[in-house]
Order: structure tokens, then sequence, then C-alpha cells
């Protein structure tokens, strides 16, 4: 694990005319799947599992999720056990594979059920598992556990900066950020869904905090959707910088900061932190 993650300067030919300081800090660095927010995401929960009396953890994904394969890539590196509840079928790509791999016991769920996060059912197909014994970790590791670990990204920050830019699925970890800002720091938010307009009301209750602005309108069609002008945008950045971006995620955020930037959102003299969340396991740009 690399950790502290990297904080890198980024030069891009765009950005040039608008005088601002732009860094990534690379938790995309952290590890090949323990990568970007999916260590932040999973810290209070492991916290959780080692502060009481469980034997396992147990944790929420569909068949492509990025979290899914970290948390069984962390259990392994931990030695315990860990159990995935997956959405609908189990089907054998890649991301699922690489969890049975770590040792994941990968349990299906039909969809209804699992929207419902019902496992009555499964206690009863599973009667050999006690369920009581395992930490649950929600879908995506999100919640107020979740934040926790995504506090020490700006602990890690040594320079002073003016922005941080992340994308948001859920927002935890955008939440997260807020939560530990100093009042003159301002985080922007990329939502990468179509038609999640409750991030802002859901951060601002977890955080009590205002100095944030969260964007809906870079969702690309919605969740893992793209276009060709996504896609060329990406791979003009990432052969100008070497860094790589996913499609589901950090593509959409630095288009939507190149966007903002052009629009003149950030002032000149501005410094500005973009969070690498990571999601290059599951869904790189080729
Ligand atoms: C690569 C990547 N980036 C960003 C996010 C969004 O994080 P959050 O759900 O905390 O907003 C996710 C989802 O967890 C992700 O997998």
């Amino acid at each position: 694990m690399q950790l502290p993650s990297p904080l890198q300067r980024v030069e891009f030919d765009e950005w040039e005319p608008y005088d601002v300081e732009v860094y990534f800090k690379r938790d995309d660095l952290i590890h090949p799947i323990i990568s970007g927010n999916k260590w932040r995401k999973s810290y209070g929960h492991l916290l959780k599992f080692f502060e009481g009396n469980y034997n396992g953890i147990l944790t929420f994904g569909g068949a492509y999720s990025n979290h899914l394969i970290a948390v069984a890539a962390i259990a392994e590196k931990l030695g315990i056990p860990s159990i995935g509840i997956v959405r609908g079928e189990i089907n054998d790509n890649p991301a699922l594979e690489k969890a049975k791999e770590c040792g994941m016991k990968l349990i299906p769920l039909n969809r209804t059920v699992y929207r419902n996060k019902d496992i009555s059912e499964l206690i009863q197909l599973y009667p050999e598992i006690d369920f009581s014994k395992f930490n649950f970790i929600p879908e995506g590791g999100g919640g107020e556990a979740g934040m926790v670990g995504c506090q020490s990204i700006i602990d890690e920050i040594s320079l002073p900066f003016d922005y941080i830019v992340s994308a948001c699925g859920t927002g935890t970890t955008l939440a997260g950020l807020v939560n530990v800002l100093s009042e003159k720091v301002f985080a922007v938010g990329v939502s990468v869904l179509k038609g999640e307009d409750t991030l802002t009301t859901y951060i601002k209750h977890l955080t009590k905090k205002e100095n944030f602005e969260v964007f809906e309108g870079f969702h690309f069609g919605g969740y893992a959707r793209t276009t060709d002008e996504l896609l060329s945008f990406a791979r003009r950045f990432m052969n100008l910088t070497s860094i790589p971006l996913d499609y589901v995620y950090t593509a959409k955020m630095v288009f939507a900061f190149n966007q903002l930037l052009k629009q003149g959102y950030f002032p000149k003299g501005s410094r500005i932190v973009l969070l690498h969340t990571g999601g290059l396991y599951n869904a790189p740009i080729i």
C-alpha cells in the first residue's frame, strides 16, 4: 500500500491561459485494487470491525463493483473471512473472479430482495453461516463510517490549497473531505449519476457545512455512460499528462473541471487539487 498517496503537479495545455496551479492527489496509486476512495471509505468500517466482536466482514455490490473487489482484497490482506452479496446473477467477469481469488464467498441475491437489503432469505438458505458475526459494510462503503478515512486525504496534502474537486456517486467521499476542510477551502463535487439531486442535502446533513458545491450536469447520460466527446477529451488528457482515467468517475470529474475552469469558476491564482478516486481496475479508458 502506498500511503500517503502522491500529490502530483499537473500541466495540461488547455489550462495554461487560466493562471491556476493544478495538482492531482493520486489515490489511484494506493494499491492496484484497494485503490482510490476504496481504501479511504473502508477504513472507518474496518475500525468498527476491529472494535466489535466479529468474525468477518460482509458487503454488497453489483457484478462489476469496484467496492466488492476492494473489500475482498482488504479482507485477504488482513486475513479475515469476507462475504460479498452480489446483486442479481453471478457471472464470470474478471472483477468477481478476482474477488473469489481473494477468498471472498460470493452469494447472489435477486434484485428485489437486494434492493431492500433483506437478508432473512439468506439466513434460511445458508444456515451454516452466522451472519450476526459479520460486520456489515453498506454498498459502496458509504455512510458516516465511510467518511472517516476520507479525512486523511486532506491531512496528507502538505501544501495550502483553495479548492478540491472529486467525482461523486453517493457523496460520501465529498462529505468526508468537506467535514475536515477549513472554511477557506471549497470542495467541488461532480455527480456521475443522472437525476441525483439529493447529494447537496445529503452532504449538508452529514457535515453541517456549506463550503462545497455539487455539479449535476456532467453525467454524460448516466452512470457508466460515455460519449465520444468525453472519451476523446479523456484520451487527450491521458496522452499529455500520463495520468490514467476511468470512464465512470474520474474522466467525468476532469472534464467538468476543464469546463468550469474555462467558464471562470476558479479565480486566477487558485491552487486546485483534483482527487483521483481510482476506478481503473474495472473501467479504465484505453
Ligand atoms: C472510482 C470511484 N470514484 C468515485 C466514487 C464516488 O464515491 P462516493 O460514492 O463516495 O461519492 C466511487 C464510488 O465509490 C468510485 O468507485
